[in-house]
């Protein structure tokens, strides 16, 4: 997920953008809980929920095909396969195709969509279930392999973030991250998540979580960190900063040059997007990419890690974070 790009690139401002919508709703959500994906039917006069004319399919995007999740049309409801006696159609009024899934479980994270044909009309609304809070591999100055135990549990720690559980890294993994550096866990176990296997990582067997079990808290890897989010803000500050003064600019703002926690937080909860790289408190270069395009991040969504330049380089802006109050 984080990629190291060409230092050539360091802090060119690319790209002024803002956040990301695209018109789905996110859901954030933990297994076991509740979620309700809304979509409702546009009130008219003639078109009664659950009436004649009224289709109403929920499926779900997997693999980049629609699967059925549940089909009602009058009174005649299916759902389909895995997803019976899981989810159900709300119904809170007449105009309400809400779908509530029950229990979550680790392979209902995904996007949905929700269908409805209308007389002439066609309502399509997509949902996305996101596992709440983020978990990212962390390693100290672009060098792998120096974190002990303790080391690990600090330098998260210094993040604003703890040490990643498997759970944790799991459900990432499930949600798409890649990383070929193993590092440590909360239970001192030292394992790392692949999605498209490859030689050097593991090499040609089916993507999974690879582990190199529990290890001697003395031996040298990385980290994965997890937080559950901030109550607070990130922001750009569009100058050509030192690392000093990206310090001071945040500081004269209220707030605090933001930690590397702090920016994946942003990133992957709040669809954060910004094509200008930017100092963060541990000395590294980054910006967060959620809509991937050309020059920023042509091929995924990502925090890219541009690296760590000299601290005395007016090269870049900064991100800082501020505390809502
Ligand atoms: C872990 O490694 C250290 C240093 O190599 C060694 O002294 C210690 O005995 C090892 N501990 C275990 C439980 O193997
Ligand atoms: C950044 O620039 C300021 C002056 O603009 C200077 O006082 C400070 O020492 C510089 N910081 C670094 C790390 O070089």
């Amino acid at each position: 997920m984080i990629t190291i790009i060409a230092s050539a690139l360091v802090c060119l401002s690319l790209f002024n953008n803002v956040h990301t919508a695209e018109g789905r709703t996110i859901i954030l959500a933990r297994p076991g809980d509740d979620v309700n994906l809304p979509c409702r039917l546009k009130p008219s006069d003639d078109a009664v929920f659950g009436g004649l004319g009224n289709r109403i399919s929920w499926t779900k995007v997997e693999n980049d095909v629609e699967v059925d999740v549940l089909l009602s049309m009058g009174v005649h409801q299916v759902e389909y396969e895995r997803f019976e006696k899981h989810v159900k159609l709300l119904k809170a009024d007449e105009n309400d195709a809400t779908l509530v899934i029950r229990n979550l479980r680790l392979d209902d994270f995904g996007i949905y969509k929700c269908e409805v044909v209308e007389g002439m009309d066609d309502i399509v609304n997509e949902v996305e279930i996101k596992m709440h809070g983020v978990v990212f591999p962390y390693q100290p100055n672009l060098r792998r392999y120096i974190l002990n135990f303790h080391d690990a549990e600090v330098a998260c720690s210094e993040q604003d973030a703890v040490l990643a559980s498997f759970e944790q890294l799991y459900q990432a993994w499930k949600g798409g991250l890649d990383w070929c550096n193993a590092g440590w866990l909360s239970d001192g176990t030292v394992q790392y998540p692949i999605n498209k296997p490859r030689v050097p990582c593991g090499g040609k067997v089916p993507p999974g979580v690879r582990s190199y079990g529990r290890r001697n808290k003395t031996s040298r890897f990385d980290a994965f960190c997890y937080t559950a989010g901030y109550n607070g803000e990130v922001f750009f500050v569009d100058q050509k900063l030192n690392f000093t003064e990206a310090v001071q600019v945040c500081e004269n703002k209220g707030a605090e040059l933001a930690k590397v926690g702090h920016m994946f937080a942003a990133w992957k909860l709040n669809g954060y997007d910004r094509c200008d790289a930017g100092w963060l408190a541990d000395g590294s270069v980054r910006y967060p990419i959620s809509r991937p395009r050309m020059k920023c991040s042509p091929t995924e969504a990502a925090v890219r890690h541009v690296g760590f330049p000299d601290k005395k380089h007016k090269l870049c802006g900064a991100y800082c974070y501020m505390v809502h109050q």
